[in-house]
């Protein structure tokens, strides 16, 4: 079924500018990270598939001629953006479950058999199929955030830089190369709560936290606006307006409550190196973005990471508008990313 190692990656993805503003129908810019994920496929001489997901404790093996040996056209029936129960029950049979499991893990396993099914049958993905992949990916959002707007599984999957509002989704045609720091505060948050929290705060001041969500939504607008002009001749005055954007936002997050002591920390160690920052995502912790402009300086960065480092945070120099969902062979990917997989 698996003749060689396969590698399938999806971009990390960071939003620039609408975070929460979205889940209220207001537009979010979202781009991808050359930082990625990857799954490794390898065959193995034992003639069975090994599933194993360390982090939630599942390991699973099933005979690879058994599974040749299925018929699986009944992946192919009906429509593709939802597994009807028939299919469902043909998964679990295949997994050997029972009829009623419903848990996460079951469900994680009887995900790993579908899409391991489906990328066995077709090595190209048509756009078919990064439709199922996003709504697949959306599902896994809906676990986690209850709520989630739909932007991240979007921007994951077609990667590149997004234009997103209620759904709707285009692609800008050719962002500028910007480079970024990500840095993780390594602060726990629940996005649910943090969107909750949001909603919350508009219902008891309507008047005072929409305006604050209209003007994000223009923050993102403007933002779009600078990217395509940046796309045909990036000046220096197109970081400095891209760095005002960043305070604005920043400021206008923190009024709607997702700020953090950490998200703050951030903010005023990277100001110290000339630099703007923002909360990225749900807030509360988690993730900021830094821009990096293109004048500076490679030991500037340096230390301002090395001064993050001591603030206890994690972060990576990486740029914007990486390809989305992938699959690659082993010969295809730098070595040092294959070593890295290979010793895992
Ligand atoms: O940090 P994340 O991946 O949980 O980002 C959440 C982004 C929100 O706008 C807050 C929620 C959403 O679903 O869009």
């Amino acid at each position: 079924m698996l003749s060689e190692v396969l590698l399938v990656s999806a971009p990390g993805k960071v939003i620039l500018h609408g975070e929460h503003a979205v889940v209220h129908g207001k537009v979010a810019l979202a781009v991808a990270l050359n930082l990625r994920t990857f799954l490794r496929l390898q065959p193995h001489s034992n003639g069975k598939v090994d599933l194993n997901l360390p982090n939630i404790g599942i390991q699973r093996a099933w005979d690879v001629a058994k599974l040749q040996m299925l018929d699986t056209s009944f992946l192919k029936q009906g429509d593709v953006t939802a597994l009807t129960p028939e299919q469902m029950e043909k998964l679990k049979e295949v997994a050997g479950f029972p009829e009623d499991c419903a848990d996460h893990e079951h469900l994680a396993v009887l995900s790993f058999l579908y899409l391991y099914l489906s990328i066995c049958q077709s090595q190209r993905w048509t756009e078919e199929s990064l439709e199922l992949i996003n709504k697949w990916a959306f599902q896994g959002e809906r676990v986690i955030h209850g709520n989630p707007s739909g932007v991240d599984n979007a921007v994951s999957t077609w990667g590149g830089a997004l234009r997103y509002q209620q759904g709707k989704i285009s692609s800008l045609k050719r962002p500028p190369a910007l480079k970024i720091l990500l840095t993780n505060t390594k602060v726990p948050r629940s996005t649910k709560a943090l969107v909750a929290g949001v909603r919350s705060r508009l219902l008891k001041f309507p008047e005072i936290v929409a305006p604050l969500l209209t003007s994000i939504d223009a923050i993102s607008l403007e933002c779009e606006r600078l990217l395509g002009e940046m796309a045909a001749a990036p000046a220096p005055e197109h970081y400095l307006v891209l760095e005002e954007l960043i305070d604005m936002n920043q400021h206008h997050l923190n009024a709607l409550g997702v700020g953090h002591a950490s998200l703050d920390r951030l903010c005023q160690v990277t100001m110290a190196h000339g630099l703007h920052s923002k909360l990225t995502g749900a807030g509360g912790g988690g993730c900021g973005i830094t821009l990096l402009r293109p004048d500076l300086e490679q030991p500037e960065v340096e230390a301002m990471k090395q001064a993050l480092t001591s603030c206890g945070f994690d972060c990576w120099e990486t740029s914007i508008g990486a390809p989305g969902v992938s699959v690659h062979t082993a010969a295809s990917l730098d070595p040092p990313v294959w070593q890295a997989l290979d010793g895992l």
